[in-house]
Order: structure tokens, then sequence, then C-alpha cells
């Protein structure tokens, strides 16, 4: 079965064909980033504009490059939430109109699980259950995958998403956007321990998120350091706050794979592209006897194929919408609307 499927959530135009949820035949990415490095982050109104001037080719050029017309393909699928309202709905608008002209199904996606999809595209022996830490730009879950459609939610972010709290921090530093791979460079050379900054915990075996204290901490750090002349150390800053989040989020995940039992974890989402991270949670598995999947870096961060994925599984446990398909802003991964 092959499906086109559509991502416009947020600032990537994407679309890719995907056949029988794994082998993704074409994958179109089409990033605003630069556009939005100059106002520091994603400004939501312009990424609507861009995706509307931009989807008609992305998805001509993924039907092109895998050598197929509407005609060809099985079912369009898209996005639907969560996300920016406003680009989501280019995607589903279009989606629905290919969808409408083609006669072929639509298939709603929902962001997330296309992120936690990306690892099926990576390795397709990677059999549910297992315990999935997803961490973007939007999202910090821990998410207990029990089947290729059902999930359960053990953790989320309090405040800020770990993604954003990187955005954040590498702007403070003039690093420049997406603050990620920024501070992942800075850090290379700098002394992880330069810094003590905090690691936030819940308390009593909670295991959700709140990075808002460590992007404070640092905020504090620079500006006492500016008031006593002190000269501020950026690569320095960027490993120790790096550091302060990826033992927090590794931490936070082998707990959650312990108490759910399971053998397999995996990682999904743009801060998962995080090298150190990855290297913590590999060793950190490894010495607990989990074995670790994440998706290549490309696969990690916004895709179409990921969705053309997710929505594979979606369609074979029968869901599909009709004309009157919405996009949502939230939408809680367990709980679909549709
Ligand atoms: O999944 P994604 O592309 O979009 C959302 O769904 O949000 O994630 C984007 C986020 C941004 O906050 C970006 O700074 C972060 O992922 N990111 C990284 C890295 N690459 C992207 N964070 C840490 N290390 C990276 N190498
Ligand atoms: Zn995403």
């Amino acid at each position: 079965m092959k499906i086109l499927a559509i991502e416009s959530s947020c600032d990537e135009t994407a679309a890719a064909v995907v056949e029988d949820g794994t082998r993704v035949l074409s994958n179109v990415i089409n990033t605003q980033i630069e556009l939005h490095k100059l106002y520091g982050g994603v400004v939501p109104e312009i990424a609507s504009r861009k995706h509307i001037e931009n989807i008609s080719a992305v998805v001509d050029k993924a039907l092109d490059d895998a050598g197929l017309s509407l005609e060809d393909v099985d079912a369009v699928a898209v996005t639907y939430a969560p996300g920016l309202i406003g680009a989501l709905l280019v995607g589903v608008s279009y989606a629905k109109g290919l969808s409408f002209a083609a006669g072929k199904p639509l298939v709603p996606v929902h962001h997330i699980r296309g992120h936690i999809c990306a690892n099926y595209i990576e390795d397709p022996s990677l059999e549910p259950p297992f315990v999935c830490l997803v961490a973007s730009g939007g999202h910090s879950n821990i998410v207990n995958v029990k089947s290729r459609t059902e999930y359960e939610v053990i953790a989320s972010t309090n405040d800020d998403a770990a993604g954003e709290a990187f955005d954040k921090v590498s702007r403070v530093l003039g690093l420049g956007y997406p603050g990620g791979p920024a501070i992942q460079k800075a850090a290379e050379s700098g002394d992880p321990e330069a810094i003590r900054f905090p690691r936030v915990n819940m308390g009593e075996g909670g295991l959700d998120f709140s990075f808002s204290g460590v992007k404070t901490a640092v905020l504090n750090y620079i500006h006492n350091t500016e008031q006593k002349g002190g000269e501020i150390n950026k690569n320095d800053v960027a490993a120790s706050f790096q550091q302060a989040v990826i033992d927090v989020l590794s931490d936070h995940l082998m707990i959650a794979a312990k108490d759910a039992e399971v053998k397999n974890i995996a990682l999904a989402g743009g801060v998962a592209a995080n090298l150190p991270l990855r290297e913590l949670i590999q060793k950190k598995a490894g010495k607990s006897g989990f074995k670790l999947y994440y998706p290549k870096p490309l696969l990690c961060t916004d895709n179409a194929a990921m969705i053309g994925c997710a929505a594979y599984y979606e369609y074979l446990a029968g869901v599909t919408a009709d004309m009157s398909l919405n996009a949502y802003a939230n939408m809680d991964i367990a709980d679909p609307i549709i």
C-alpha cells in the first residue's frame, strides 16, 4: 500500500511517499529555518504563508521522486494535530483537496505518533511494546507504546519542552536558531562540568519534566557573571546546560522503562538527534540490558515519511477521515479526536 503523506505542523513543508509503512519511496522536506532565523524562532503567520506557497511544489516533487502520479497512491495522509494551527490547516486543506479529487482515502495522523513511528522506518524489526522518549521543540514526553496505534503517556513537561529550552538558551548565548544543533556544536569545545545547572525532579518518583528552571539558571548565571565583569565561556555554558538536560531526559527514560518492564526503548523528535543524548542513553541502556532504537537525524526532525509510516498502521486499524476533518493545535497522543 502506497501512502502520500503531508506534514506542515511547524516550519517544515514536507511530503513523502511510503510503501507498507516502512519503505520510503520519496521524502521531500522544504525547511523555513533560514527565514525564521531572522526572528530567533518560528513566526506562526510567516510559517503558514510559506506552507501555502510551497506545498504544491513539495507534493509534486514527492510524487515525482517516487516515480508515481496521484492515481498510483492508495491513500493521502496528513498531520492534523498538534502544532501551529495556521500551519496545520494548510496541510489538512491540501490533503483534503487531493483526497477528494483523486477519490483516495484520507488518513489523519497525530504528529507525535509520527515521530515515534520514524523508529519503524529506521529498523522495521522494532516491535511494541517499548518505551519512547519524545523530545522535540513542542513536546517532551515519555510514552508507553503498547502497539503501533495504542499509546499511553507516562510523563510530560510541566513547562518548556526540551527543544524549546535548547532554542531559548541558544538565543541568550547568541548562537542562533535552531538552538539544538548550535548548542551541541558549541558544547563540543566546552566542559560539561564547568557549571552545575539544576536537574529538576518533580519529587516522589514523578517522571514529569520541567526545563524552565535550568533555562532561568543559565540566564541568571550569564547576568551575574556579566555584572561582576567576568567573562562568559559560551562553550562551557552550552556544554553544562546540555549535560543538565540530557541527564534528566535519560534518567527519567530509564526509570520509566524499568517500571513498564519492557525490553526495548526508543528515541524520537528533534532533540533525539542530539549526539551526546544518544551516547548517554546508549550507555545507560547497555548497563540495564535494554535495546535502544533511534532514527537517523533526518527522521528525528520533522518530515513526512514518519507521517506516512504512522498513517499505514492507523489505516490498517480502520482510521480514516471525511471532508469535515479539522486541525487541532493540541491533542493528547493517547486520545485522538478521530
Ligand atoms: O521534532 P522537531 O523537528 O519539531 C517539533 O516537532 O518541534 O524538533 C525541533 C527541535 C528544536 O527545538 C531544535 O532545537 C531541536 O529539536 N533539535 C535539537 C537538535 N536538533 C534539533 N536539540 C538538541 N540537539 C540537536 N542536535
Ligand atoms: Zn515534530
